[in-house]
């Protein structure tokens, strides 16, 4: 049973046979009311557990309306409330959980948490975010510009302004798996992960870390954010200075490409990360790609339990 903690397990193969089937669903269930299942109800008789340490919106709500599409159901509970909030292993947890459930979604501070998990988990365990990593939301960026450009992603270049943060990491692994260019324009002393940008380097990809915002953005058909101060940080006192002129602008998207798409993977804080020209403009793709969490988690859920690929 392959778990989806991070992308590069699936490779490059395995991620296109998750996009495309999240095309394919997406458009096939058009029209249907939201709770309406798929045709072929893949995942009848299967219960997915979902595990939150932090808060979410678009998370829990894609994974919950995603296994019911599929004909399954859900457990949606805070870690909080578990046994583990009193200090019972992870390990132990996976060990009950495997007995019960048929696929885990977690989200956590530690990544250290979900590898824990997924190291004694008989059953599929999908990272819902961790402080690392966030792969189901690059997954859905991807299918997003696909979508809005109509060409595979493996064509494209892509621009990251701000904080070498979660979404960052994910998005790396992303572009040095699939194929595409990707540049990140961060403040000096928030660069992302250097084992994570190593690692994306070892396996060919072209991640280029720059310190300006105009060199990322130059030409680029994607341009992509996120909040200045993830969950659960307490950012040093002078972090938001260092973020002001990465910020994305109706004139730094000028820099982009005519046609370039912004992406946000939200909550978005308008007038920090992003100006509400952009992020409410034409070029933004943000609710379209909060829609995608949805279908392709379906897809990762079926790929997880071997129904695809
Ligand atoms: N983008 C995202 O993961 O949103 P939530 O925190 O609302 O789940
Ligand atoms: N970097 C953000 C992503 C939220 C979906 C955070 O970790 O809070």
């Amino acid at each position: 049973m392959p778990h989806f903690i991070d992308l590069a397990v699936a490779g490059r193969a395995g991620l296109r046979i998750i996009l495309d089937e999240a095309h394919r669903r997406k458009a096939a269930r058009a029209g249907l009311p939201k709770g309406a299942p798929d045709a072929d109800a893949p995942l009848a008789g299967h219960v997915l557990a979902m595990i939150f340490e932090k808060p979410s919106t678009r998370t829990r709500f894609s994974f919950d309306v995603g296994v019911r599409q599929l004909g399954g159901s859900t457990i949606v509970t805070s870690a909080a409330d578990m046994q583990l909030g009193r200090g019972e292993t992870v390990a132990d947890t996976a060990r009950v959980l495997s007995r019960m459930v048929d696929a885990v979604m977690l989200r956590c501070a530690n990544h250290a948490t979900i590898e824990e998990l997924g190291d004694t988990a008989t059953v599929p365990v999908i990272n819902g975010l961790t402080d690392l990593t966030h792969p189901c939301q690059a997954m859905a960026d991807m299918m997003t510009v696909e979508e809005r450009l109509g060409r595979p992603v493996e064509d494209t270049c892509w621009a990251w302004c701000g904080d070498g943060n979660n979404m960052a990491h994910s998005l790396i692994e992303a572009a040095s798996v699939m194929g595409f260019e990707l540049r990140l324009g961060v403040p000096h002393g928030y660069d992302p992960d250097a084992a994570i940008v190593a690692t994306a380097g070892a396996r060919g990809g072209t991640v280029d870390v720059l310190h300006k915002a105009a060199a990322a953005v130059d030409g680029a058909d994607v341009v992509v954010t996120d909040t200045w101060v993830s969950m659960g940080q307490v950012p040093p006192k002078d972090k938001l200075a260092a973020m002001a002129p990465f910020q994305v602008t109706a004139r730094l998207m000028a820099a982009a490409a005519p046609n370039a798409v912004f992406l946000h993977c939200l909550p978005v804080h308008r007038g920090e990360e992003v100006t509400a020209d952009v992020i409410d403009g034409p070029q933004s793709a943000v609710w379209d790609e909060a829609e995608n969490r949805l279908h392709v988690q379906k897809a990762i859920l079926l790929w997880c339990l071997g129904k695809i690929g």
